[in-house]
């Protein structure tokens, strides 16, 4: 895997979208800093400062994987559990402990001119923050830090949760959900069969998780 590192940048997601022409299959950006983070319906991704994770990696072989997001969640899930702390997946993206938002994930398909060029999936991870900082995000959140009463060792925590990812991934590009149903399920907020309601624009759908 090849690790490309900023001091500072836009955004993670944003080179990867810039740049995937000249990016390989595999390819990991990774920022101290980021200026313009930003999240679902580009909505803004708050800079927590150089101790947290901001970065997205580049899947240029071809597929469209639809539970990438889930894939991620589940890793992200395992690496937190690691340390001793109980998350949680809020569908379709988040990753909670003790119901605070402590990462985000967003993937995206980077289509020119009708072809799949690749699949980018960038995370943001709250692994050292402190409360005041967090008094900027604009929903209750929380930092692996705070929850552990330790500082966590950035290398450390990324080593890990990138050799999750890859270890898994072929199996997981092949077999697709049935691969993390499992763990998804364990990790999942919302129980199966639970009745959800989603608002997406002025739509409101009601459904069976
Ligand atoms: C969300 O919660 O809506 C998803 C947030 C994703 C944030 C990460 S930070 C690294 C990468 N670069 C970005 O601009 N966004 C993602």
């Amino acid at each position: 895997m090849r690790i490309i590192h900023f001091d500072e940048i836009n955004s993670t997601n944003d080179y990867a979208k810039t740049h995937i022409d000249e990016l390989e299959n595999g390819a990991v950006i990774m920022a101290e800093k980021q200026t313009a983070g930003y999240g679902r319906f580009k909505r803004e991704w708050v800079d927590t400062g150089a101790n947290n994770i901001y970065m997205t990696i580049i899947l240029k072989d071809g597929k469209i994987l639809p539970s990438l997001t889930q894939y991620l969640a589940v890793c992200i899930c395992k690496t937190i559990e690691s340390l001793g702390l109980s998350p949680l997946i809020k569908w379709p993206n988040d990753v909670l402990i003790n119901n605070k938002k402590v990462s985000g994930i967003l993937a995206e398909s980077i289509i020119k001119n009708g072809n799949l060029k690749g699949l980018i999936i960038g995370t943001g991870i709250n692994l050292n923050s402190t409360e005041e900082i967090l008094k900027k995000i604009n929903q209750p959140a929380t930092a692996i830090n705070l929850e552990l009463e330790q500082s966590v060792d950035k290398l450390t925590f990324t080593n890990i949760l990138l050799n999750k990812f890859f270890n898994d991934y072929k199996l997981f590009s092949t077999k697709g959900f049935p691969f993390i149903k499992k763990d998804y399920e364990r990790y999942s907020k919302l129980k199966k069969n639970e009745e959800i309601t989603i608002s997406i624009f002025n739509k409101t759908e009601t459904g069976i998780f």
